[in-house]
């Protein structure tokens, strides 16, 4: 079974990527653990709560909805979903259970980071981006009126159960979404991930299951494997946020309704690898590859009327610009990068401009 190790100062646990994992819940429910808390959305719930009640084989529980979308990915859903938790009789031997996409795994990691300062959470993403993503690492948070993910906490889960199976249902512009983030890891990290995703698009795309699995596998190998040496994003972990930067900006730019996550950051790694090229670091003919490789994954809603001007002011307000300089992921080759402060404006610009085009 594809099961890959975290190891932080906190703790080392699993992320296992199998079809049918979720079964495995149960056991991995500490001996002395009180109330089980299962956070999920009516809509998650509906089509997959059988797979985690059969999971958990018979203990009860309590399930806790949270009403889904980033904009209530907010402090006061938090709070209340705590406040339900001590009026269930929820301690300090409670368990979270995170049952859904990123929103609900960022927001029930961060509740359990925070009801009685801290209890464990078992991370258990259902879209593929928070299976190759949002649901492994430790990244949990809500969002501020000035922007995404700006409260939080690193807070590590118990484990983290893949299960492709519940794939199925995804509607498919959220899967192709995902496969984006699944590029990204091909990029930073493994050349033959990113070969899958440049050479079998049609089985990636008709989602054949030994595909997915091994997509999924790859993507959550390489995460497990940056966390391990860089759980706090020192330095290491920066990598992952290839295409994020101008991603970001653009998510906001449009007020987070026109693009999903995962579009807006491939048409940040277009703009990477533009900005790639444009720095010297990468051929004409590799960032091609890269540019191509997005594009046989569209398409993506147009984000030609975008200013550029505004796109570069947001860029200013970026979690990873610093003292006012905003660093960049840039693709070095297709597996390797290397993270860079101080580019000369009019590249940024011109590499904006030519992913919007
Ligand atoms: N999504 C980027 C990270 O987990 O660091």
């Amino acid at each position: 079974m594809p099961s890959f190790a975290v190891a932080t100062a906190s703790h080392t646990y699993e992320s296992v990527v199998e079809r049918g994992c979720l079964a495995r819940l149960g056991s991995l429910i500490p001996a002395r653990a009180g109330r089980l808390f299962v956070v999920t959305t009516e809509d998650v719930w509906k089509l997959h709560s059988a797979r985690l009640e059969a999971g958990l084989g018979g203990r009860p529980f309590h399930t806790l909805f949270f009403p889904g979308g980033e904009e209530n990915k907010r402090l006061a859903q938090v709070e209340a979903l705590a406040d339900r938790m001590l009026a269930l009789g929820g301690d300090r031997t409670s368990v979270v259970i995170a049952f859904g996409g990123g929103i609900v795994t960022d927001l029930a990691g961060f509740l359990a980071a925070v009801f009685m300062r801290g209890i464990p959470v078992i991370q258990c993403p259902t879209t593929l981006l928070a299976q190759v993503d949002a649901g492994v690492g430790g990244k949990t948070g809500a969002n501020l009126t000035g922007g995404k993910n700006l409260i939080g906490a690193f807070w590590q889960p118990l484990a983290v159960l893949a299960d492709p199976g519940v794939l199925v249902t995804l509607p498919r512009r959220e899967y192709i979404a995902g496969l984006h983030e699944v590029i990204k890891c091909g990029i930073i990290a493994s050349e033959p991930l990113f070969r899958v995703m440049q050479r079998r698009s049609r089985q990636v795309l008709d989602a054949d299951p030994e595909t997915v699995e091994h997509i999924i596998a790859e993507s959550v190998r390489i995460k497990c494997e940056v966390v391990s040496a860089d759980e706090r994003e020192g330095g290491l972990r920066r990598i992952l946020n290839f295409g994020h930067t101008v991603g970001h900006a653009i998510e906001a730019e449009t007020g987070y309704t026109r693009f999903l996550h995962g579009e807006a950051v491939a048409l940040g790694m277009k703009a990477a690898a533009h900005l790639s090229r444009l720095t010297g670091r990468l051929s004409g003919p590799v960032a091609g590859e890269i540019i191509d490789c997005i594009g046989d994954y569209g398409p993506i809603p147009s984000a030609s009327d975008l200013a550029v001007d505004n796109l570069l002011a947001r860029l200013t307000k970026d979690k990873k610009t610093i003292h006012g300089t905003v660093h960049f992921v840039l693709a070095t080759s297709i597996g390797s990068t290397e993270v860079v402060a101080g580019i000369d404006p009019s590249l940024v610009r011109a590499a904006i401009e030519l992913s919007l085009a």
